[in-house]
């Protein structure tokens, strides 16, 4: 089954076709970080009139280099929520008249839920029952997959996602956006236990990540009020083996708590060095199974929304012609 998947939640207009929800034909991804980067984050209004300009062009040429037309395709699957209300209906809206016009099935797919997908693309073996940690630049969500649709979230975070205080610190920082990306490069030159900064003491498996990003801010606003040196490959290093030893810990113990020995991460914090070396290391510790998206995979891409869509169909489930973007939903 051939199933086209169409992403436009946040700055990456995208689409793929994939084969029975793990074979990526084709995944073109146009990315506007270069046009938002002036502006350090991501302006909506400019997000989503790039995507009008931008679907119909990378749609085509996700066709052609899987070297299909339309009439090969049996599903059209795209993004509904959560993201920027703008930019989600340029997507959602293209796939449901593509699907109409051609009186394909229409499959309504949750981002977060789409990116859990990128593993059994990467991994074409991986079955559920597994541990996922879907880590973004807006959410972060421990999830036990007991089954393809079957969940149960076990942990989110109370205030800030995981990338978004790599966003913040990066911006206050001056290492631009996306800040993620920027800060793992420049830790890898800094010292990690040079500072010491606090974990929220939080409730079972939830998360909070706002006063780690607030300590850090704090941090360097007094240093340089004091006129004290430091460097900044410090700070990210410090910052960094901070946030990921929170998320490997609290993933390790739900993992050997449900006995389930299986973990996978996905979304764009998952692309990070640091989380991938550590959660490498304590599985190999503690006999667990590693999984990990190839790095195009982690962050925003259509191939992920494809596949989760074919697995949606596999059940049985599709969408309404009704079903609109929605902004802020949770798995
Ligand atoms: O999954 P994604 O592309 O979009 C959302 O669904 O939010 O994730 C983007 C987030 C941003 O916060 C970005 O800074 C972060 O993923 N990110 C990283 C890395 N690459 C991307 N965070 C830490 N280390 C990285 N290497
Ligand atoms: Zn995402």
């Amino acid at each position: 089954m051939l199933v086209l998947g169409i992403e436009t939640s946040c700055d990456e207009t995208s689409a793929a076709i994939v084969e029975d929800g793990r074979k990526v034909l084709s995944n073109v991804i146009y990315s506007q970080i270069d046009i938002h980067h002036q502006f350090g984050g991501v302006v909506p209004e400019i997000a989503s009139r790039k995507h009008v300009e931008k679907i119909s062009y990378v749609v085509d040429m996700a066709f052609k280099q899987a070297g299909l037309t339309v009439n090969d395709i049996d599903a059209v699957a795209a993004t509904y929520g959560p993201g920027l209300v703008g930019s989600l209906l340029v997507g959602l809206s293209f796939a449901k008249a593509l699907s109409f016009s051609k009186k394909l099935p229409f499959v309504a797919v949750n981002h977060i839920e789409g990116h859990i997908y990128a593993n059994f693309i990467t991994y074409p073996e991986l079955m559920p029952p597994l541990i996922v940690l879907v880590v973004s630049g807006g959410h972060t969500n421990l999830i036990i997959l007991k089954d393809f649709e079957e969940y149960e979230v076990v942990g989110k975070t109370r205030d800030d996602a995981a990338g978004e205080a790599f966003d913040k610190i990066a911006r206050y920082l001056g290492l631009g956006y996306p800040g993620g990306p920027a800060i793992d490069k420049v830790a890898k030159l800094g010292d990690e236990d040079k500072y010491k900064y606090p974990v929220a003491d939080i409730d079972g498996y939830n998360f909070s990540f706002s006063g780690l990003k607030s300590a850090v801010i704090n941090h360097v606003h007094g240093l340089l009020q004091n006129g004290e040196k430091f460097k900044i490959e410090d700070i990210a290093a410090s910052f960094q083996k901070t946030v990921v030893n929170i998320l490997v810990e609290k993933t390790i113990n739900l993992s050997l708590e449900t006995d389930i020995k299986k973990i996978a991460v996905a979304g764009g914090v998952a692309a990070n060095s640091r989380l991938r070396k550590e959660f490498y290391e304590k599985c190999t510790q503690h006999n667990i199974e590693f999984f990990v998206p190839e790095f195009k995979y982690c962050t925003d891409n259509a191939a992920m929304i494809a596949s989760c869509g074919y697995f949606k169909l596999q059940k049985g489930i599709v969408s309404s012609y009704r079903e609109n973007a929605v902004p802020y939903i949770s798995l």
